[in-house]
């Protein structure tokens, strides 16, 4: 028999093979399917881009045609989980709504338990159709607000902005959000997609692997961190600050939200295009505070820890200069996140086998039954 070897974190562990997503650490690339992360968000949309995580291949102009249509066909709930949303608690958190909802949607889903490719795929569309509309309506309802209807006419990042706020975003605003869903849609074996799969390969159903994923992504260390990134922004308040706040938060040892990487060692190819992005935001909504304090931050961060940012560190600020409500960020990355999630979660259906490693055992194995009433 082999002895187990143990690697904290799974670092650097390879579990799977995987056609999905590749990423270089040390030269910071990232592409999708083979497409450099670069070219798809210059080039493409983020519709595009799901249906080449699902498909493996870019489609035509006919394909997308009717894939744009498909998904928008799908964004609308049940009127009775909008009922259910209502009797939630008023400060729930969103991403505990979407948690709920997600496991919500799955008991309302004829297709639940059919593995088939035809129906993971069916069932992969509704789900990126139907989280932004749980999103916004959430956001909404909690404020005593009406959900408003998503309209047919608008891509999937433009819509989501108009179901949020009642208006029609920006041209920039639509153009940047749609950038930021594609730059989030996937990366690899992270932690919310080896969930995903894990759950996957017990023969699990698709809601159940998204929830899981879902729980995943929103922790600190994960996709909770753009959340903790802008409250620090807020916190800090303005630039000429931020210099002596970093040395002291670096002082006291705090870690940093946004910063590191458990994969790239450069600059994460994400945070190349978000940094541009929250600098456009910011001027176009006469602000640009948040960026420089985050461009401060990140200069201190290489100089004294030599750490670069991720894709959560800039996202914050280009979400809080669209408008866009702090505990709102994390499931955005998720209404993004489960194009990937979905792909590997096929993935995982099609090459299935039960993901199940083993501890090293570190407890006794010598101890000896003590009845109840003499211990
Ligand atoms: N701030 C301060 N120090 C840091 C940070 C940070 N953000 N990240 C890493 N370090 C330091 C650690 O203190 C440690 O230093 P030490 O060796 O002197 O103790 C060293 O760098 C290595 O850190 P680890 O935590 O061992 O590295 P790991 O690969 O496990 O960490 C992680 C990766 C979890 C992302 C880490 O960088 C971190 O906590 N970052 C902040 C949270 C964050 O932004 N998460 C989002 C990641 S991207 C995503 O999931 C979408």
């Amino acid at each position: 028999m082999t002895t187990p070897t143990f690697k904290a974190g799974l670092e650097d562990v390879v579990v799977s093979t995987s056609e999905i997503c590749f990423i270089d650490g040390e030269q910071g690339r990232l592409l999708y399917r083979g497409y450099d992360i670069h070219d798809l968000v210059a080039r493409s949309t983020f519709e595009e881009v799901v249906y080449l995580l699902w498909h493996g291949a870019l489609p035509t102009r006919k394909e997308l045609g009717g894939f744009v249509k498909e998904l928008a066909a799908h964004r609308r709930l049940s009127p009775k989980i909008i009922a259910t949303l209502r009797g939630f608690p008023g400060k729930g958190a969103p991403m505990e709504v979407l948690r709920t909802g997600v496991s919500l949607l799955g008991m309302f889903d004829r297709e639940h338990d059919d593995h088939s490719r035809e129906a993971s795929l069916r069932k992969a569309l509704r789900l990126t159709a139907q989280i932004p509309t749980l999103v916004a309506a959430w956001a909404r309802i909690r404020k005593g607000k009406e959900p408003v209807a998503s309209s047919p006419r608008l891509g999937h990042a433009a819509n989501f902005l108009w179901m949020l706020f009642g208006k029609r975003p920006t041209e920039l605003s639509a153009k940047a959000f749609d950038s930021c869903l594609i730059l989030h849609a996937d990366h690899e074996f992270n932690a919310s997609t080896f969930a995903a799969r894990i759950t996957a390969s017990t023969l699990s159903d698709m809601y159940s692997a998204v929830t899981s994923a879902i729980g995943t992504l929103r922790g600190p260390l994960h996709g909770g961190a753009n959340e903790q990134v802008i409250r620090m922004l807020l916190g800090i308040g303005e630039p000429a600050r931020a210099e002596a706040w970093i040395r002291e938060a670096l002082d006291q040892k705090q870690r940093i939200m946004g910063f590191g990487h458990r994969v790239y060692h450069t600059e994460d190819p994400r945070a190349t295009h978000l940094r541009r992005l929250s600098e456009a935001l910011g001027r176009q909504a006469g602000d640009l505070t948040w960026y420089e304090i985050s461009r401060v931050i990140e200069r201190e961060m290489q100089a004294e820890k030599g750490l670069y940012p991720n894709v959560d560190f800039y996202s914050a600020s280009t979400y809080h200069a669209m408008g866009i409500e702090a505990d709102l960020f994390t499931p955005i990355f998720a209404m993004s996140r489960v194009s990937g999630w979905t792909a590997h979660i096929l993935e995982q259906q099609a090459h299935n086998r039960l993901i199940r490693p083993r501890a090293e055992y570190t407890g006794p194995t010598r101890a000896t039954y003590v009845p109840i009433d003499r211990r």
